[in-house]
């Protein structure tokens, strides 16, 4: 959640914070601020609105503040409503804050410290600079040492003094931030997309280090003082990736993006037609000797893991669950030194898988991650991290991730239906070879994008849709079905056809829109009774099924034929058509598709 920005330079700061926090916006949107110290005065200027970094612009157009140094932010709240008094940087005092995560124990600080008084907002951040301005004499370091120990909860708090001009402070925990050394000055923001057009190396902020940054240098120390050494990382997205190319949103972009994100992903994996994961250095013996595996995600993520269960029982006939992972904590869940945990996120930084994974590890579990985002968070307490090629996400609904992980997972299937000897090395070649068709099939269904925005003006007015299907069927619409939620606003379900006549057939009346996937020829005939009953009772059926199972379907139903895979490799162009049926609705909507309504690319609050 939120985007966070912070620059100290020779550079015109409030425009360069401001395009800074437009690339962020996808972490947040209700509201947007700046604070910059203006050169001639010294005085911070904090300039903040409800609405976006376009509304924000106008907003400083018509006040100019001449600076070289400022924070910004822009918000998904959690704490307080979106009211300009609730929007960041917040200021208290000598102290100007702006803050990503929740600090659980606002409530009890504003008691302790009698701070009522002095708040205007309903922020747990602006209690956080209401308590450095009680504690601050001059040396910020001592005072952000001071407040951070009284804080429960996760932060990235990025701050200003009144009396240190030129000179931004910072300090993590959970929350990310990352930093870089850019031509004219310091910079640190939320998530890599802000630092893209700026650098090619940067690094991970280390949690409970104070970071200062002045415009030609910077310090890191840990909370005994001691200098700390960062870690570099270089900064593998071209800047061009970070631009829409021409497209109107960049949903379309990375929808249509996946077959090449797909052969990326998998290109350096197979070697003389097997897989290969040693560059991911990943050991045979981990994969030899787990006796579970356990996927820990969030939503898209999670029907990742969904759709990889079903080939681990399928391939491997090996015992996997699957955890939503802000339930996983709680479940109780059986972990030993036998149980591997996938942890699966395209930002790796969802705080809830994050915590999943800590809460694994800490019990024995090995873990692995299938990440997007090299050195994020979730990256830095795996045992081993498989990462996906798919370039920078930038749309809040998440699809090229969504295939790309996928990606991931059949590779590493076949190496562990190899290694154990469940498949012959002749089968192997044969599944990797139908995987390398995928790009290919992918691109066939996206060359016939324009008969899926057909189906979706049929759709664009519905308020209820069901999406049904069978077995790796069900699994997939449950991803399709998030998509259409996600970014139309219909209230669209997706239900295990065999289940709707236990109950949910009593919500099918005349007309409804029911999207069918049929891909799966074993069970094939089951679903299409199950959409005879739909139909029988009013439905108007959208049927998506694999090319070689529907020619004589033409007649009955609306058909989209998917080009042929596979059965088990159907997931991809299944995916994508559900994925363009989705983008085609909302864009026809008028919606903005990338920056849906209460929603952020990345959640790290839990
Ligand atoms: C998917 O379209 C959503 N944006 C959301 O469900 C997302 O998949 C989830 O928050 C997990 O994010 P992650 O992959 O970055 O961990």
């Amino acid at each position: 959640m939120c985007g966070i920005v912070g620059y100290t330079g020779a550079k015109a700061a409030g425009e360069l914070l401001l395009g800074s926090l437009e690339l962020l916006e996808h972490r947040g949107y209700d509201s947007v601020g700046i604070a910059c110290r203006d050169s001639e005065t010294d005085e911070i200027c904090i300039q903040k609105c409800v609405g976006r970094v376009r509304d924000l612009k106008m907003v400083c157009e018509a006040n100019p503040v001449h600076s070289t140094c400022g924070i910004g932010h822009t918000r998904w709240a959690t704490h307080g409503g979106v009211y300009e008094k609730n929007a960041h940087p917040h200021q208290c005092g000598k102290v100007t804050i702006v803050h990503n995560g929740i600090v659980e124990n606002y409530r009890e600080l504003i008691e302790d410290y009698n701070l009522q008084g002095v708040l205007r907002s309903e922020t747990d951040t602006e209690v956080v600079a209401a308590l450095m301005d009680v504690y601050y004499e001059g040396d910020a370091e001592t005072t952000i040492k001071k407040v951070v120990r009284k804080l429960r909860g996760t932060f990235a708090l990025v701050m200003m003094f009144e009396d240190k001009p030129g000179v931004i402070y910072a300090i993590r925990n959970v929350s990310p931030i990352v930093v870089a050394k850019c031509e004219d000055g310091m910079m640190l923001a939320s998530d890599l997309t802000a630092l893209g057009n700026f650098t090619k190396e940067y690094f991970v902020m280390p949690e409970y280090s104070i970071l200062k940054l002045e415009p030609n240098t910077m310090s890191i120390k840990d909370m005994d003082g001691n200098e700390v050494e960062p870690e570099m990382l270089k900064l593998d997205w071209k800047v061009s990736e970070l631009g829409k190319n021409g497209y109107p949103f960049y949903m379309e972009k990375e929808i249509m993006e996946q077959p090449n994100a797909f052969y990326e992903t998998i290109k350096t994996r197979i070697d003389k037609g097997l897989p290969n994961l040693l560059g991911d250095g990943v050991p045979d013996s981990l994969l030899t000797d787990c006796k579970r595996i356990c996927i820990v995600a969030c939503g898209t993520a999670m029907h990742v893991g969904l759709v990889t269960q079903a080939l681990v029982k399928s391939v491997l006939q090996m015992h996997i669950d699957v955890e939503l992972a802000s339930e996983y904590m709680y479940s109780d869940p059986v972990i030993d030194q036998d149980t591997l945990v996938i942890a699966v996120s395209q930002s790796g930084e969802t705080v809830d898988t994050l915590e999943a994974v800590k809460y694994a590890k800490a019990r024995g579990a090995k873990c692995m991650a299938v990440l997007n985002v090299r050195g994020s968070s979730i990256s830095r307490v795996c045992d081993y991290v498989l990462y996906t090629e798919a370039g920078p996400e930038i749309a809040v609904a998440s699809t090229k991730a969504y295939t790309t992980q996928l990606a991931v997972m059949f590779m590493l299937i076949a190496k562990m239906a190899q290694l154990r000897g469940v498949m012959t090395e002749e089968e192997v070649k044969t599944y990797i070879a139908e995987l390398q068709k995928v790009p290919e099939k992918m691109k066939a269904i996206l060359d016939r994008r324009s008969e899926i925005h057909v189906i979706a003006k049929e759709v664009l007015e519905s308020k209820d849709l069901f999406m049904i299907g069978r077995g790796m069927d069900y699994s997939i619409l449950l991803e399709g079905s998030l998509k259409l939620k996600e970014v139309s606003y219909i209230h669209s379900e997706a239900y295990a056809s065999g289940e709707l006549k236990h109950g949910p057939i009593a919500l099918i009346t005349e007309g409804i829109p029911v999207v069918a996937l049929v891909t799966q020829r074993k069970i094939m005939s089951k679903e299409l009774s199950n959409i005879k009953e739909v139909k029988a009772r009013g439905a108007n059926v959208v049927l998506f099924i694999k090319e070689e199972l529907g020619a004589q379907l033409k007649e009955d139903y609306n058909v989209v034929m998917l080009p042929n895979l596979e059965d088990k490799f159907m997931v991809f162009p299944a995916v994508v058509a559900l994925q363009l049926l989705a983008y085609y609705v909302s864009s026809d909507k008028g919606f903005d598709v990338d920056k849906p309504r209460n929603l952020a690319k990345v959640v790290t609050v839990e």
